[in-house]
Protein backbone atom coordinates (compact mmCIF):
# COMPACT_ATOMS: atom_id res chain seq x y z
CA UNK A 1 0.00 0.00 0.00
CA UNK A 2 0.91 3.73 -1.18
CA UNK A 3 -0.04 5.89 1.13
CA UNK A 4 -0.31 10.18 1.09
CA UNK A 5 -0.81 11.65 4.31
CA UNK A 6 -2.04 14.78 4.43
CA UNK A 7 -1.05 17.61 6.83
CA UNK A 8 1.25 16.03 8.22
CA UNK A 9 2.99 17.01 11.46
CA UNK A 10 5.97 16.67 12.81
CA UNK A 11 3.81 14.56 15.72
CA UNK A 12 2.06 12.42 13.33
CA UNK A 13 4.75 11.33 11.67
CA UNK A 14 6.50 10.39 15.25
CA UNK A 15 2.98 8.12 15.73
CA UNK A 16 2.50 6.82 12.35
CA UNK A 17 6.15 6.23 11.85
CA UNK A 18 6.29 4.02 14.72
CA UNK A 19 3.32 2.47 13.92
CA UNK A 20 3.80 1.34 10.26
CA UNK A 21 7.14 -0.34 11.71
CA UNK A 22 4.38 -3.38 12.00
CA UNK A 23 2.63 -3.07 8.24
CA UNK A 24 5.54 -1.25 6.23
CA UNK A 25 3.46 0.85 4.17
CA UNK A 26 4.97 3.37 1.84
CA UNK A 27 4.22 6.51 3.56
CA UNK A 28 4.61 9.99 1.11
CA UNK A 29 4.01 12.61 3.80
CA UNK A 30 2.70 16.13 2.46
CA UNK A 31 2.77 19.13 4.65
CA UNK A 32 0.50 20.85 3.46
CA UNK A 33 -3.99 20.45 3.37
CA UNK A 34 -5.53 18.47 0.88
CA UNK A 35 -7.97 19.98 -1.64
CA UNK A 36 -8.41 21.11 -5.05
CA UNK A 37 -4.85 23.32 -5.38
CA UNK A 38 -2.82 19.72 -5.12
CA UNK A 39 -4.76 16.84 -5.51
CA UNK A 40 -3.55 16.32 -9.16
CA UNK A 41 -0.22 16.57 -7.76
CA UNK A 42 -0.51 13.32 -5.81
CA UNK A 43 0.98 10.14 -7.70
CA UNK A 44 -0.11 7.49 -9.71
CA UNK A 45 0.39 4.67 -8.10
CA UNK A 46 -1.59 5.71 -4.63
CA UNK A 47 -3.74 3.54 -3.11
CA UNK A 48 -4.77 6.03 -0.07
CA UNK A 49 -4.51 8.83 1.39
CA UNK A 50 -4.82 9.80 4.88
CA UNK A 51 -6.45 12.88 6.03
CA UNK A 52 -7.07 15.12 9.13
CA UNK A 53 -9.94 17.64 10.10
CA UNK A 54 -9.48 20.27 7.73
CA UNK A 55 -8.20 18.46 4.70
CA UNK A 56 -11.42 18.90 1.78
CA UNK A 57 -12.77 16.08 -0.10
CA UNK A 58 -15.30 17.63 -1.85
CA UNK A 59 -17.24 16.17 -5.26
CA UNK A 60 -14.10 17.68 -7.35
CA UNK A 61 -11.63 16.21 -5.17
CA UNK A 62 -12.32 13.15 -4.93
CA UNK A 63 -13.54 12.94 -8.46
CA UNK A 64 -9.37 13.13 -9.44
CA UNK A 65 -8.71 11.02 -6.84
CA UNK A 66 -10.66 8.21 -8.22
CA UNK A 67 -9.10 9.20 -11.77
CA UNK A 68 -5.39 8.43 -10.19
CA UNK A 69 -6.69 5.04 -8.60
CA UNK A 70 -7.09 6.15 -4.81
CA UNK A 71 -9.32 3.53 -2.86
CA UNK A 72 -9.19 4.42 0.27
CA UNK A 73 -9.81 7.55 2.06
CA UNK A 74 -9.34 7.00 5.68
CA UNK A 75 -9.78 9.83 8.07
CA UNK A 76 -7.40 9.51 11.20
CA UNK A 77 -10.25 11.57 12.98
CA UNK A 78 -13.73 11.01 14.49
CA UNK A 79 -15.59 13.88 12.56
CA UNK A 80 -16.24 13.40 9.07
CA UNK A 81 -17.76 16.64 7.71
CA UNK A 82 -15.26 17.83 5.68
CA UNK A 83 -15.38 14.83 3.16
CA UNK A 84 -18.63 14.24 0.73
CA UNK A 85 -19.55 11.05 1.32
CA UNK A 86 -22.07 10.49 -2.02
CA UNK A 87 -19.21 11.39 -4.02
CA UNK A 88 -17.27 8.67 -2.56
CA UNK A 89 -19.59 6.12 -2.84
CA UNK A 90 -20.28 7.53 -6.41
CA UNK A 91 -16.65 6.44 -7.09
CA UNK A 92 -16.18 3.56 -5.01
CA UNK A 93 -13.60 4.88 -2.90
CA UNK A 94 -14.22 3.18 0.70
CA UNK A 95 -13.83 6.00 3.23
CA UNK A 96 -12.80 5.22 7.01
CA UNK A 97 -11.95 7.47 10.31
CA UNK A 98 -11.23 6.53 13.67
CA UNK A 99 -14.15 6.91 15.64
CA UNK A 100 -13.26 6.35 19.23
CA UNK A 101 -9.53 7.41 20.12
CA UNK A 102 -9.95 8.41 22.82
CA UNK A 103 -13.10 10.38 24.28
CA UNK A 104 -11.73 10.74 27.23
CA UNK A 105 -8.76 13.53 26.25
CA UNK A 106 -11.66 15.69 24.62
CA UNK A 107 -13.72 15.33 27.52
CA UNK A 108 -11.14 16.61 29.95
CA UNK A 109 -10.12 19.27 27.29
CA UNK A 110 -13.50 20.79 27.96
CA UNK A 111 -13.48 20.13 31.64
CA UNK A 112 -9.55 22.12 31.45
CA UNK A 113 -11.26 25.15 29.57
CA UNK A 114 -14.21 25.09 31.77
CA UNK A 115 -11.89 24.78 34.75
CA UNK A 116 -9.49 27.73 33.45
CA UNK A 117 -12.54 30.09 33.03
CA UNK A 118 -14.67 29.43 35.38
CA UNK A 119 -11.42 30.59 38.75
CA UNK A 120 -9.67 32.63 35.61
CA UNK A 121 -6.41 30.92 35.76
CA UNK A 122 -5.71 32.01 32.15
CA UNK A 123 -5.57 35.20 34.30
CA UNK A 124 -3.78 34.76 37.39
CA UNK A 125 -1.12 32.40 35.54
CA UNK A 126 -0.05 35.98 34.27
CA UNK A 127 -0.56 38.34 37.07
CA UNK A 128 1.65 36.06 39.23
CA UNK A 129 4.55 36.09 36.27
CA UNK A 130 4.58 39.57 37.10
CA UNK A 131 4.58 38.95 41.00
CA UNK A 132 1.42 40.38 41.03
CA UNK A 133 -0.72 38.18 43.89
CA UNK A 134 -3.88 40.44 43.89
CA UNK A 135 -7.30 38.79 43.88
CA UNK A 136 -9.42 41.75 42.21
CA UNK A 137 -11.13 41.17 39.17
CA UNK A 138 -10.13 36.35 39.55
CA UNK A 139 -12.98 36.06 41.58
CA UNK A 140 -14.86 32.69 40.16
CA UNK A 141 -17.91 30.63 40.72
CA UNK A 142 -18.27 26.63 41.75
CA UNK A 143 -19.32 24.28 39.54
CA UNK A 144 -20.83 22.71 42.08
CA UNK A 145 -24.70 22.37 41.89
CA UNK A 146 -24.29 24.37 38.74
CA UNK A 147 -26.48 22.82 35.83
CA UNK A 148 -24.94 21.28 33.29
CA UNK A 149 -26.58 20.91 29.29
CA UNK A 150 -24.62 18.26 27.25
CA UNK A 151 -25.53 18.57 23.64
CA UNK A 152 -24.71 14.79 22.08
CA UNK A 153 -24.07 12.33 24.57
CA UNK A 154 -21.92 9.65 22.19
CA UNK A 155 -18.84 8.88 23.27
CA UNK A 156 -17.33 11.83 24.37
CA UNK A 157 -20.16 13.78 25.51
CA UNK A 158 -21.02 10.31 27.96
CA UNK A 159 -17.47 10.96 29.23
CA UNK A 160 -18.16 14.30 29.96
CA UNK A 161 -21.65 13.78 31.55
CA UNK A 162 -19.50 11.18 34.14
CA UNK A 163 -17.06 14.07 35.07
CA UNK A 164 -19.69 16.55 35.34
CA UNK A 165 -21.59 14.32 37.83
CA UNK A 166 -18.47 13.73 39.65
CA UNK A 167 -18.35 17.59 40.60
CA UNK A 168 -21.76 17.42 41.88
CA UNK A 169 -23.39 19.26 38.85
CA UNK A 170 -27.13 18.49 37.78
CA UNK A 171 -26.93 17.42 33.95
CA UNK A 172 -29.22 17.65 31.35
CA UNK A 173 -28.91 16.40 27.91
CA UNK A 174 -30.20 16.21 24.48
CA UNK A 175 -29.63 13.92 21.76
CA UNK A 176 -31.74 11.89 19.43
CA UNK A 177 -30.75 8.87 21.01
CA UNK A 178 -30.61 8.61 24.41
CA UNK A 179 -27.94 6.93 26.63
CA UNK A 180 -30.09 4.67 29.56
CA UNK A 181 -26.74 4.61 31.59
CA UNK A 182 -26.73 8.03 31.69
CA UNK A 183 -29.97 8.12 32.78
CA UNK A 184 -29.35 5.57 35.48
CA UNK A 185 -26.44 7.75 36.39
CA UNK A 186 -28.76 10.85 37.08
CA UNK A 187 -28.76 12.59 33.58
CA UNK A 188 -32.14 13.78 32.69
CA UNK A 189 -32.82 13.95 29.17
CA UNK A 190 -34.72 17.46 27.40
CA UNK A 191 -35.99 19.20 24.03
CA UNK A 192 -32.89 21.37 23.26
CA UNK A 193 -35.01 24.10 23.96
CA UNK A 194 -35.70 23.45 27.55
CA UNK A 195 -31.64 22.62 27.63
CA UNK A 196 -30.81 26.15 26.23
CA UNK A 197 -33.16 27.57 29.11
CA UNK A 198 -32.22 25.67 32.29
CA UNK A 199 -28.55 25.04 31.45
CA UNK A 200 -25.84 27.44 33.44
CA UNK A 201 -23.05 25.49 31.18
CA UNK A 202 -23.71 23.93 27.81
CA UNK A 203 -21.14 22.29 26.48
CA UNK A 204 -21.83 20.96 22.71
CA UNK A 205 -20.22 17.27 22.05
CA UNK A 206 -22.17 16.48 19.01
CA UNK A 207 -21.28 16.15 14.98
CA UNK A 208 -21.64 19.39 12.48
CA UNK A 209 -24.15 17.97 10.16
CA UNK A 210 -26.09 20.79 7.47
CA UNK A 211 -29.01 20.11 10.10
CA UNK A 212 -27.42 21.49 13.07
CA UNK A 213 -25.17 24.14 11.30
CA UNK A 214 -25.27 27.14 13.47
CA UNK A 215 -27.42 25.37 16.08
CA UNK A 216 -26.14 28.51 18.41
CA UNK A 217 -27.08 31.31 17.05
CA UNK A 218 -29.33 34.39 17.99
CA UNK A 219 -32.47 32.25 18.10
CA UNK A 220 -30.85 30.02 20.58
CA UNK A 221 -28.84 32.28 22.67
CA UNK A 222 -32.24 34.46 23.16
CA UNK A 223 -33.24 31.19 25.10
CA UNK A 224 -30.33 30.67 27.25
CA UNK A 225 -30.05 32.49 30.58
CA UNK A 226 -28.05 35.78 31.05
CA UNK A 227 -24.22 34.85 32.11
CA UNK A 228 -24.15 31.54 30.01
CA UNK A 229 -21.14 29.36 29.88
CA UNK A 230 -20.60 28.05 26.69
CA UNK A 231 -17.88 25.31 25.82
CA UNK A 232 -17.50 24.38 22.22
CA UNK A 233 -14.93 21.20 21.26
CA UNK A 234 -17.14 19.42 18.55
CA UNK A 235 -17.15 21.74 15.25
CA UNK A 236 -16.48 25.33 14.73
CA UNK A 237 -19.54 25.52 12.69
CA UNK A 238 -22.39 24.95 14.87
CA UNK A 239 -21.85 28.34 16.39
CA UNK A 240 -22.62 31.51 14.64
CA UNK A 241 -19.41 33.31 15.49
CA UNK A 242 -21.42 36.54 14.63
CA UNK A 243 -23.90 36.30 16.96
CA UNK A 244 -21.84 34.58 19.60
CA UNK A 245 -19.16 38.17 19.31
CA UNK A 246 -22.85 39.91 19.88
CA UNK A 247 -23.76 37.65 22.69
CA UNK A 248 -20.52 38.28 24.81
CA UNK A 249 -20.23 41.96 23.98
CA UNK A 250 -24.09 41.63 26.00
CA UNK A 251 -22.72 39.69 28.80
CA UNK A 252 -25.42 36.92 27.64
CA UNK A 253 -22.27 34.79 27.45
CA UNK A 254 -20.54 35.38 30.74
CA UNK A 255 -17.48 33.12 29.68
CA UNK A 256 -16.50 31.32 26.09
CA UNK A 257 -14.32 27.81 25.60
CA UNK A 258 -13.54 27.23 21.68
CA UNK A 259 -11.84 24.42 20.92
CA UNK A 260 -12.97 25.06 17.26
CA UNK A 261 -13.52 27.91 15.10
CA UNK A 262 -15.43 28.02 12.06
CA UNK A 263 -12.82 29.32 9.94
CA UNK A 264 -10.25 27.17 11.46
CA UNK A 265 -8.64 25.55 8.49
CA UNK A 266 -6.73 29.04 7.31
CA UNK A 267 -5.11 29.23 11.37
CA UNK A 268 -4.95 26.44 13.22
CA UNK A 269 -2.22 23.68 13.25
CA UNK A 270 0.35 26.55 12.11
CA UNK A 271 2.63 28.85 13.71
CA UNK A 272 1.25 32.42 12.38
CA UNK A 273 2.83 34.49 15.39
CA UNK A 274 5.13 36.43 12.35
CA UNK A 275 1.86 37.13 10.73
CA UNK A 276 -0.84 39.66 10.51
CA UNK A 277 -4.21 38.04 10.79
CA UNK A 278 -6.75 38.63 8.21
CA UNK A 279 -10.04 36.97 10.45
CA UNK A 280 -11.66 39.81 12.37
CA UNK A 281 -13.92 37.38 13.99
CA UNK A 282 -10.94 35.08 15.31
CA UNK A 283 -9.17 38.40 16.57
CA UNK A 284 -12.40 39.74 18.24
CA UNK A 285 -12.97 36.86 20.06
CA UNK A 286 -9.36 36.47 21.22
CA UNK A 287 -9.89 40.39 22.39
CA UNK A 288 -12.35 38.75 25.26
CA UNK A 289 -10.91 38.43 28.97
CA UNK A 290 -13.28 35.75 28.93
CA UNK A 291 -12.46 33.71 26.02
CA UNK A 292 -10.52 30.63 25.53
CA UNK A 293 -9.27 29.97 22.75
CA UNK A 294 -7.18 26.94 21.92
CA UNK A 295 -6.47 25.78 18.75
CA UNK A 296 -8.14 22.13 18.81
CA UNK A 297 -6.01 20.59 20.69
CA UNK A 298 -8.52 18.71 22.43
CA UNK A 299 -7.58 15.02 21.09
CA UNK A 300 -3.89 16.32 21.55
CA UNK A 301 -3.02 13.67 24.09
CA UNK A 302 -0.29 10.38 23.89
CA UNK A 303 -2.60 8.13 24.21
CA UNK A 304 -5.32 9.48 21.48
CA UNK A 305 -2.27 9.61 19.08
CA UNK A 306 -1.22 6.25 19.63
CA UNK A 307 -4.75 4.74 19.02
CA UNK A 308 -5.16 6.89 15.88
CA UNK A 309 -2.16 5.64 14.49
CA UNK A 310 -3.22 2.02 15.30
CA UNK A 311 -6.74 2.37 14.57
CA UNK A 312 -5.47 4.44 10.72
CA UNK A 313 -3.39 1.53 9.60
CA UNK A 314 -4.82 -1.65 10.89
CA UNK A 315 -8.08 0.16 8.75
CA UNK A 316 -6.12 0.31 5.75
CA UNK A 317 -4.35 -3.09 5.89
CA UNK A 318 -8.03 -4.65 6.55
CA UNK A 319 -9.04 -2.93 3.29
CA UNK A 320 -6.03 -3.77 1.27
CA UNK A 321 -6.83 -7.53 2.02
CA UNK A 322 -10.69 -6.71 1.09
CA UNK A 323 -11.66 -6.72 4.63
CA UNK A 324 -13.60 -4.20 6.29
CA UNK A 325 -13.07 -2.84 9.94
CA UNK A 326 -16.14 -3.67 12.11
CA UNK A 327 -16.22 -1.34 15.17
CA UNK A 328 -17.97 1.70 13.58
CA UNK A 329 -14.55 2.73 10.98
CA UNK A 330 -16.07 2.61 7.48
CA UNK A 331 -18.30 5.54 6.45
CA UNK A 332 -18.37 4.13 2.75
P1 LIG B 1 -20.39 10.14 18.64
O1 LIG B 1 -20.83 9.78 17.27
O2 LIG B 1 -20.00 9.05 19.59
O3 LIG B 1 -21.54 10.97 19.36
C1 LIG B 1 -22.21 12.05 18.78
C2 LIG B 1 -23.59 12.13 19.43
O4 LIG B 1 -24.22 13.33 18.98
C3 LIG B 1 -24.51 10.97 19.03
O5 LIG B 1 -25.04 10.37 20.20
C4 LIG B 1 -25.59 11.63 18.18
O6 LIG B 1 -26.87 11.00 18.32
C5 LIG B 1 -25.60 13.03 18.76
N1 LIG B 1 -26.18 14.05 17.89
C6 LIG B 1 -26.20 14.12 16.55
N2 LIG B 1 -26.79 15.26 16.14
C7 LIG B 1 -27.16 15.92 17.27
C8 LIG B 1 -27.79 17.16 17.53
N3 LIG B 1 -28.18 17.95 16.54
N4 LIG B 1 -27.99 17.53 18.82
C9 LIG B 1 -27.59 16.74 19.84
N5 LIG B 1 -26.97 15.55 19.66
C10 LIG B 1 -26.76 15.16 18.39
O7 LIG B 1 -19.23 11.19 18.47
P2 LIG B 1 -18.08 11.58 19.51
O8 LIG B 1 -16.92 10.67 19.37
O9 LIG B 1 -18.69 11.76 20.85
O10 LIG B 1 -17.60 12.99 18.92
C11 LIG B 1 -18.45 14.10 18.89
C12 LIG B 1 -17.81 15.20 18.07
O11 LIG B 1 -16.67 15.71 18.72
C13 LIG B 1 -17.26 14.75 16.69
O12 LIG B 1 -18.28 14.68 15.73
C14 LIG B 1 -16.27 15.82 16.40
O13 LIG B 1 -16.92 16.87 15.69
C15 LIG B 1 -15.84 16.33 17.77
N6 LIG B 1 -14.44 16.01 18.07
C16 LIG B 1 -13.58 17.02 18.38
C17 LIG B 1 -12.26 16.77 18.68
C18 LIG B 1 -11.30 17.85 19.07
O14 LIG B 1 -10.09 17.59 19.13
N7 LIG B 1 -11.74 19.05 19.35
C19 LIG B 1 -11.73 15.40 18.61
C20 LIG B 1 -12.75 14.39 18.34
C21 LIG B 1 -14.03 14.71 18.06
Amino acid sequence: MRIAFFSAKPYDRMFFNQCNEGYGFQIDYWETHLGPHVVSAIETGTDAVCVFVNDRLTADVIGVLADKGVKVIALRCAGFNNVDLDAARKRNIQVCRVPAYSPEAVAEHAVAMLLTLNRKTHKAYNRVREQNFALNGLLGFNLHGKTVGVAGTGKIGKAFCRIMLGFGCRVLAFDPFEDEELKTLGVQYLPMSDLLAAADIISLHCPLTPENHYMISNEALEKMKQGITLINTSRGGLLNTKDVIAALKKGKIAYLGIDVYEQEEKLFFKDLSGSIIMDDDIQRLMSFPNVLVTGHQAFFTEEALTEIASVTLHSISLLDSGKQPQNGEMLV
